[in-house]
């Protein structure tokens, strides 16, 4: 879902990356005072493509939310929905960002599917450590896009970049929060050298 890239690795495409290729470049009418349109209009590029991917990721993990199975269920049950509560909102800032911009937020799912750069969530009904597994990889590929989209805003826009910075600190401490439920006592990911959310939820299994 959320994260591997259709066109290759959830991880590194994973709502992220190559990112802002997906989201079509829109026009703007007019900008926030002392940008220039040009730079304004990759902003909004940059925006979208992190939009799509909180979208894409509150979804998934209500899907986790719903699927996951197995005597750990509560706990991973009810672990995740702060997560989705806090991810919509990343998606509602997004979105509001790229309207002050001048520019028209997509949040269709069609407009998601169609501009996304990774596969959807492969997972089903599944035990709590099997989802947790695949959850690692999408966090992985999520949070490696913000960091990318982080870099270049740095030259772009400091405003953005810092909305950018303070959703991917939320990001990695829910990253940290499945990978506590994967990792042993000697600090070693059950899911080391798992690249795709099939891989990561067997090993993690
Ligand atoms: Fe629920």
């Amino acid at each position: 879902m959320t994260s591997t890239p259709k066109k290759s690795k959830k991880a590194s495409s994973s709502k992220s990356g190559k990112n802002a290729k997906s989201a079509k470049k829109t026009t703007l009418h007019y900008t926030t005072p002392g940008l220039d349109t040009k730079t304004a209009e990759r902003v909004v590029a940059l925006l979208q493509d992190r939009l799509h991917a909180c979208n894409d990721l509150h979804l998934t993990l209500k899907h986790v939310h719903w699927n996951v199975v197995g005597p750990q269920f509560i706990a991973v049950h009810e672990m995740i929905d702060p997560q989705v509560e806090a991810v919509r909102g990343f998606a509602d800032d997004l979105a509001e960002r790229i309207a002050t911009m001048g520019g028209s937020p997509k949040g269709t799912p069609g407009a998601i599917v169609a501009e996304r750069t990774w596969d959807d969530y492969e997972i089903g009904r599944a035990g709590t450590q099997q989802h947790l597994g695949a959850l690692d990889v999408v966090y992985r590929g999520v949070i490696t896009s913000y960091r990318e989209g982080i870099e270049e805003l740095g030259d772009l826009d400091p405003i953005t970049e810092d909305m950018f910075i303070a959703q991917t600190e939320q990001l990695e401490l829910f990253h940290w929060f499945v990978r506590a439920h994967l990792e042993d006592t000697g600090g070693r990911l059950s899911t080391e050298g798992a690249d795709s959310e099939v891989a990561a939820a067997r090993a993690a299994g």
